[in-house]
């Protein structure tokens, strides 16, 4: 049996994320409405937040944001370590179908398995990102990226709007 998520399942979510865009009064109250809905409805989304670049921050830091689920000793992230740092240097979804085989998995808990991390961008530039860990092997495919790609987008043009 496949460990990706349903794809009917994940339409159903997309399909709210217009509208939670649109009700959000900021991009910080889309932010925590994103982790609430990924959290809830994908059930194989274990732990779900926002790590976001501290304005002004030399050398650059990720900072913990809103988040769901478990709260991990990783609050603050270089931009050398972990899939975090992976993921915001270099501008591009990371997905890890195995944490344990990848030497930059910073771990937050010992039960997940999987990880994908996708950048937000604002005005072109890297302004943080959204982190997905779960506790199945290979829990993000293709439609799973899509999804997560697509509350990254919207959330970057909320941040635009600010
Ligand atoms: N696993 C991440 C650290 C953040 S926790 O998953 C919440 C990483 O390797 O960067």
């Amino acid at each position: 049996m496949s460990t990706t998520s349903d794809a009917l399942k994940i339409e159903e979510v997309r399909k709210e994320l217009p509208r939670l865009s649109a009700e959000a009064h900021s991009a910080d109250q889309l932010m925590d409405n994103v982790t609430h809905l990924l959290f809830d409805k994908m059930l194989k989304y274990n732990w779900v937040g926002f790590y976001m670049l501290e304005p002004g921050a030399d050398p650059p830091m990720l900072v913990l944001g809103h988040f769901q689920g478990a709260m991990t000793p990783h609050t603050r992230i270089a931009l050398n370590q972990g899939i975090c740092g992976a993921a915001a240097s270099s501008g591009k979804t990371v997905v890890v179908d195995d944490v344990r085989s990848d030497p930059r998995y910073l771990a937050c808990s010992v039960e997940t398995k999987s990880e994908i991390v996708v950048p937000i961008f604002a005005h072109g530039q890297v302004a943080g990102e959204l982190d997905i860990d779960s506790h199945f092997p290979a829990a993000f495919g293709f439609e799973d990226r899509e999804l997560v790609e697509y509350c990254a987008q919207l959330v970057g043009k909320r941040l635009e709007q600010a």
